[in-house]
């Protein structure tokens, strides 16, 4: 199977009956799964804490999707125990079969598809569209990363030296923390896991708390297939406690964090410490935040633009790494671009995910909307508001929002906000617009709509983000195709699904013997 080239899967096909009927089946089945308890799991005890957490439904807060185990500060160094015990033999488990699991989960995950969808509809609030690209790309990680791991394995290439046999290998590294965020709630988790234990290492999961249950799930697919006990760990609670606990502790080799610009700063401090008896700098993976901008000038495809800019800024309620929240166009075209993405944004149709019909769902949980209508507030001060500003509940509906003349340099132009608002930045001409998508301290997508070839290879050179689409919109990379990480505060674009980033999970060994 590893010989047969990756390809990605197809996102599935809503507009056919039995696709339709297969995820409202899936829907009622995790309806009728939802409030259970969850316990941790620690080299294959399932194991129940006095304290626990509800994971809610952000479209009905009143909802309980599942009661998810707390973690201690001891169980979590439990865990890594068990890892860390777990690495003496997982490490000396062939690619090949280690990649067979990845197989296995992939096939299976495959015949679960609009089960982890329903998931993700329930727990998150991604619509049914948004949820089977989180479920493909999943998909993708295990098939690309199993592939993967093969071409690592066993002696690279290298010159000969004359009376000597050399080799180079790659080995791994030891225990990981795996910290993903809610947004990618399965694919995400997946690709942080699959490529840390594919690649030898034994990992401690700790998901995000408002997707525990889909992380939950995932692990428990891994229990299906076969994997052996203790190599993936799953530990929920607390990110501050217990990923503290984990970032600190000292048999933790490397961590693997996807999340917010201020977390991953702090892991980065945290995890340059080296204590008395910590053998290792610990090596951190960190993908963070974006402010990532879509430039039109005036001789691009306005309607093509228009299309682009609504769904980078709206899809998942904004809540993307990857959104466009920043639109950035020339003058000469700005009112049109301006009039076309309302009006694209006033025929959005947001309420019940669970409905196949609706586009926008809630965003993720209380916090994250009052810090959304924060910035609404802010942006109020700062721009001119065109559509949108309001919530709607009692779920955690915000109205796509949309700020005209919003200056490069005002807030709502340079924070995060991880919400459905867009603004909208005047440039006097394509140069200034370049300038205006490069002035941010993050660098992960970014998108330019021209027909100009000469403007397309200057953004090429000099549009300073990881992932640059040209007339394209700038959600959505593919794994292979599009190799996913940013520049800047982005994090340290370690390029999920491309060829490097099984090096990140990996140690080179030289060895050479003398004949
Ligand atoms: P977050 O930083 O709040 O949380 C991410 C993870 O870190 C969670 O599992 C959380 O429990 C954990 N955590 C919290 N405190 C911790 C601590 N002290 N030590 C260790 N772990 C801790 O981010 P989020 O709200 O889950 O996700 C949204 C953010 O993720 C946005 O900023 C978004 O841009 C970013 N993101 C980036 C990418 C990318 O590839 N660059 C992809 C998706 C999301
Ligand atoms: N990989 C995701 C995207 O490209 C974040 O939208």
């Amino acid at each position: 199977r590893a010989k047969v080239p990756f390809t990605n899967e197809a996102f599935v096909d809503f507009s056919q009956e039995e696709n339709r009927r297969a995820q409202e089946e899936a829907i009622a089945q995790v309806r009728s799964e939802l409030g259970r308890t969850y316990p941790l799991i620690i080299g294959g005890k399932h194991i129940t804490t006095e304290k626990t957490f509800a994971s809610l439904n952000p479209s009905h807060p009143d909802q309980v999707i599942g009661h998810f185990a707390s973690a201690t500060v001891e169980q979590a160094n439990e865990a890594v125990k068990v890892a860390a015990e777990t690495f003496e033999t997982w490490k000396r488990v062939p690619a090949e079969e280690r990649a067979g699991y990845l197989f296995a989960a992939a096939d299976l995950m495959r015949q679960r598809r609009f089960y982890f969808n329903a998931w993700m509809i329930f727990e998150v609030g991604k619509n049914w569209a948004e949820a089977d690209g989180d479920t493909a790309e999943a998909i993708d990680f295990l098939e690309y990363y199993a592939r993967e791991i093969m071409r690592l394995a066993g002696d690279q290439p290298i010159p000969p030296v004359a009376g000597e046999d050399n080799k180079f290998v790659y080995i791994p590294l030891g225990v990981g923390a795996v910290i993903p965020p809610w947004n990618f709630p399965t694919a995400i988790t997946v690709g942080m896991t699959s490529a840390s234990f594919v690649s030898g290492n034994t990992v401690v999961l700790k998901p995000a708390s408002t997707s525990a249950g889909i992380a939950y799930q995932f692990v428990r697919l891994l229990e299906e297939v076969g994997l052996p006990a203790g190599v993936v760990n799953y530990l929920s609670g607390s990110g501050s406690t217990i990923g503290d606990a984990l970032v600190d502790n000292t048999n933790v080799r490397f961590i693997s964090f996807t999340g917010s610009r201020e977390v991953g700063l702090r892991i980065y401090e945290r995890a340059s410490k080296a204590p008395k008896g910590q053998r290792w700098l610990k090596r951190t993976v960190l993908e963070m935040g974006g402010k990532d901008g879509i430039v039109v000038d005036e001789t691009a495809d306005l309607d093509a633009a228009a299309a682009a800019i609504a769904v980078s800024a709206f899809g998942f309620q904004g809540q993307k790494c990857s959104a466009g929240s920043r639109a950035i166009v020339v003058e000469q075209v700005y009112d049109e671009v301006l009039s076309k993405v309302v009006e694209k944004t006033k025929a959005i149709t947001m309420g019940d995910v669970t409905q196949q019909s609706t586009y926008l769902g809630p965003v993720v949980d209380e916090n994250a909307m009052k810090k959304i209508l924060e910035y609404i507030e802010i942006g109020k001060s700062e721009g001119h508001l065109v559509t949108g500003g309001g919530h709607q509940g009692p779920g955690y509906f915000i109205e796509p929002t949309i700020f005209a003349d919003v200056a490069p340099d005002a807030r709502i132009a340079q924070e995060e906000i991880f919400g459905p608002v867009l603004a909208f930045i005047k440039a006097k001409d394509f140069d200034e617009a370049l300038d205006i998508a490069n002035n941010t301290e993050y660098g992960l997508t970014g998108a330019l709509f021209s027909r100009d070839e000469k403007r397309l290879e200057r953004a090429y050179a000099d549009f300073h983000v990881g992932n640059l689409y040209l007339n394209r919109k700038c959600t959505g990379a593919l794994v292979g195709g599009q190799p996913f990480g940013g520049f800047n505060m982005s994090g340290t674009d370690s390029k999920a699904g491309g060829p490097d980033y099984l090096l990140l999970f990996t140690q080179g060994k030289s060895i050479s013997k003398k004949r």
